[in-house]
């Protein structure tokens, strides 16, 4: 999101309600979400979504763009609807399907970690900062580790975009990435967050 409304090309109108919804977002979550539609459906469903979704930009998405948050919201009830599946359920697929993305596309944050809960509990520390520095405008969530031990850790996730359900699939498709198997349970942090209690099963 961009707070100096000198350098927004709308007016101090649309500045202040782009801040009070919160906000844009990198184009690769976008270009991302579409490939998961894709690949999990097919590409007939992509121009559905998008016809169905009266976007701002048309739906042609680069990876690099910074795009209406709204507008994933909008692509995902259009989902939604024509899947019949609930709205968390296929944003935390979509979590899911990224983190494999993710490994691919930036594998140096997952090989510099030995186990799942070093790489989460990397997020805040090390990726997101990382990633801040490759997309300036980008917007990104906090994600505090709360309390950890070798087997179970609990983590506040704060965003005015409140996409917990992507976290929640973000962290199981971590650690499908490292082998393990893991139960995240969230709850209500009081305010406005998010708090998970990640389990190693058996634990
Ligand atoms: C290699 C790993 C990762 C990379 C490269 C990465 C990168 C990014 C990028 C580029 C965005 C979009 C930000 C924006 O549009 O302004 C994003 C958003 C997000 N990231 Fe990460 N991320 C990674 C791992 C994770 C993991 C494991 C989690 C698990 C909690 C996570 C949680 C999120 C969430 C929930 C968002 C959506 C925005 C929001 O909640 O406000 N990320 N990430």
């Amino acid at each position: 999101m961009q707070l100096n409304p000198s350098r927004n090309r709308f007016g101090l109108k649309e500045w202040l309600s782009e801040i009070a919804v919160g906000v844009s977002m990198k184009g690769v979550v976008f270009t991302e979400f579409l490939a998961f539609v894709s690949e999990s459906w097919d590409e007939d469903l992509v121009d559905d979504i998008i016809e169905a979704s009266a976007l701002e930009s048309g739906g042609a998405y680069t990876s690099v763009g910074t795009y209406d948050h709204r507008e994933i919201v909008s692509l995902l009830e259009a989902l939604s609807f024509r899947t019949e599946q609930p709205k968390d359920a296929l944003m935390r697929q979509f979590g899911f399907y990224l983190a494999g993305r993710f490994s691919v596309f930036f594998p140096q944050f997952f090989t510099r970690c030995d186990t799942l809960f070093a790489f989460l509990a990397s997020i805040d520390d090390y990726i997101h900062v990382e990633v801040k520095k490759l997309y300036p405008d980008a917007e990104l969530p906090s994600f505090d580790v709360l309390q950890s031990d070798e087997t179970q850790m609990s983590m506040r996730y704060r965003s005015s975009r409140k996409m917990e359900a992507l976290a929640q699939g973000l962290i199981y498709g971590a650690a499908h990435h490292f082998g393990c198997t893991i139960h995240v349970a969230a709850s209500d942090g009081g305010d406005g967050s998010v708090i998970f209690a990640i389990n190693e099963a058996g634990s």
